[in-house]
């Protein structure tokens, strides 16, 4: 009787997997490559950034600030994941072909705050520049480049930080 209920178990564990992809499983893709915008969530569940008029002022931002270095559509430096000369990396795409949606919110502001140049990287800080509302709004812009799939993915894991508190990456 006992075998018969765990062929139960696991057949029911099982099914409940392949009706609900492993979101780990779209993490461990390649970053930059195109199959990551292929996977399939079996219901996008997340609602995505609606305030037209925030992602609007993040894209007015962004180009302020940012797309020097990013590029005009935050499709990042040709060779970002290739170090240069220097040893340091060019700036990352942050149009969700790289790996800017491994990170919850609260280390993207960090990033954003703080800069990278203080850890050994080339990003300046924009900390007395940018308020924190900026910041959200630059990120709603260049989140709105991300597909639905890799968004909702993020949703999930910024979801899990904030509740965790997690602060460290
Ligand atoms: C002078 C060039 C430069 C400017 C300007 C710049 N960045 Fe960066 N940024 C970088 C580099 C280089 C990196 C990669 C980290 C490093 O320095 O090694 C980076 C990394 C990042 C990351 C982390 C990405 C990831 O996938 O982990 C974010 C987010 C980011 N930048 C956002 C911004 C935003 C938003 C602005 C404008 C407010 C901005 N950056 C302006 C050069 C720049």
């Amino acid at each position: 009787m006992k075998m018969t209920s765990f062929f139960l178990i696991t057949g029911l564990l099982l099914t409940a997997c392949s009706d609900n992809p492993d979101p780990k499983a779209s993490l461990a893709t390649t970053p930059n490559s195109q199959s990551a915008v292929k996977i399939k969530t079996a219901q996008p569940s997340v609602a995505r950034e609606r305030d037209f008029a925030k992602v609007m002022r993040g894209r007015k931002l962004f180009t302020q600030n940012c797309a020097s270095c990013h590029g005009s559509q935050a499709q990042g430096a040709p060779q970002w994941s290739t170090p240069g000369a220097d040893g340091k990396y060019p700036p990352p795409a942050l149009n969700g072909t790289a790996h800017t949606w491994h990170h919850p919110t609260i280390v993207l502001k960090r990033t954003i705050r703080e800069g990278t140049i203080a850890i050994g990287g080339k990003m300046p800080p924009w900390g007395d520049k940018l308020s924190d509302a900026d910041m959200e709004a630059i990120i709603a812009w260049f989140q709105s480049h991300w597909p639905d799939e890799i968004y909702d993915t993020w949703a999930r894991m910024d979801a899990e930080a904030r509740r965790n508190q997690i602060t460290q990456q």
